[in-house]
């Protein structure tokens, strides 16, 4: 039952795709929209080459069971972070494993790194699930609340 992180890969393009593509991960994400196949490569080709992102899948038993990237915005001083379960999987505890172990991970390479999460309105696991960790609310705007991990 050891749960590993994993730098994220092409190889882990298809099981990111179905996760995204997930009815409910839809519904808590900005863009409610299903992606393509083609630009969700495209996409993935792009995050994996951008030193400014941290892109971890979370393994499990020999299969995947989430992921976590943690996007640096220097203008705001924060590293964002996106994360998701395979749903399968979800409300288990493995959301705050992942978490933990991926901020872990990114302050091990960016000592003090800030951490930004923005949530959805009515997404109750992700807010209990950063509020878990540590992370406080701050302001927010009228799409999504926002919580943040000091360092
Ligand atoms: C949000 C998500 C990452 C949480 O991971 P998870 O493994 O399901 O959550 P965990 O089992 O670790 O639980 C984390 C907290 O959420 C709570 N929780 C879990 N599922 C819940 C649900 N369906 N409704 C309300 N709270 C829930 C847990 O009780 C726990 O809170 P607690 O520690 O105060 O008891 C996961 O559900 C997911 O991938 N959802 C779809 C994508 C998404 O919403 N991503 C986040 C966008 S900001």
């Amino acid at each position: 039952m050891t749960l590993v992180l994993k730098p994220a890969a092409m190889a882990d393009a298809a099981d990111l795709f179905a996760w995204r593509n997930d009815p409910l991960t839809r519904a808590q994400s900005r863009n409610h929209d299903a992606i393509a196949w083609d630009d969700h490569c495209r996409w993935l080709g792009r995050v994996l080459d951008d030193a400014g992102c941290l892109f971890l899948v979370a393994w499990q038993d020999g299969a995947r069971v989430g992921m976590v990237r943690f996007n640096h915005r220097p203008d705001k001083g924060v590293w964002e972070v996106s994360i998701g379960i395979a749903p399968a999987a979800q409300g288990q505890g493995l959301g705050r494993l992942v978490l933990g172990a991926g901020v872990g991970r990114l302050r091990g390479e960016n000592p003090g790194a800030v951490v930004l999460a923005a949530v959805l309105p009515g997404n109750r696991a992700s807010e209990r699930l950063f509020l878990g960790a540590g992370f406080v609310p701050v302001v927010s705007d009228e799409d999504c609340r926002h919580f943040l991990l000091g360092a």
